[in-house]
């Protein structure tokens, strides 16, 4: 279970008030080859963010925007998800925003990151920062 500044893990949602008029944002993992989709999410505090993961066998973990494909300290992290290509129901991970601060992620099979396979929680658009960068850094990371 991780505690970062930046999200919560659902699963301690038992603790949490229901104050936030939260929305859902779903994302889908590796249902078209190495991707997340979207691979860009705007979501507001206290919103939360579900990936739904599809064969093979992938992760969702926090990264820096400086380290694309190494895990943060104490970051989000689904650990493997491993999917049978015949099933029919997907493992689902999610979190909580807990703060509009720019959260960047990658999956941390083999060589899915450098490969592509990365994703971006409210970039900054005034920010030098932005998704394209971080794509571009995954592959010289
Ligand atoms: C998923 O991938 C990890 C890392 O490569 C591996 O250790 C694990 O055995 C895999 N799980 C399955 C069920 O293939
Ligand atoms: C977005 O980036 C600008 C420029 O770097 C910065 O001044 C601003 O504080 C950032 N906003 C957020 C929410 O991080």
């Amino acid at each position: 279970m991780f505690f970062s500044k930046f999200a919560t893990v659902v699963a301690a949602l038992v603790a949490v008030p229901a104050v936030f008029a939260q929305t859902t944002h779903n994302v889908v993992v590796g249902a078209s080859g190495l991707t997340f989709s979207p691979n860009q999410v705007t979501a507001a505090v206290g919103d939360i963010v579900t990936f739904e993961f599809h064969p093979k066998n992938h992760t969702l973990t926090q990264s820096t925007f400086a380290t694309p494909c190494a895990a943060m300290a104490g970051g989000v992290d689904s650990g493997y998800m491993p999917v049978d290509a015949a099933a029919t129901t997907f493992p689902v991970f999610s979190f909580r925003i807990n703060e509009v601060t720019p959260l960047w992620f990658y999956c941390a099979q083999g060589t899915h990151c450098q490969s592509g396979m990365v994703m971006a929680i409210n970039v900054n658009a005034s920010s030098p920062n932005t998704f394209d960068a971080y794509l571009v850094r995954r592959a010289t990371p």
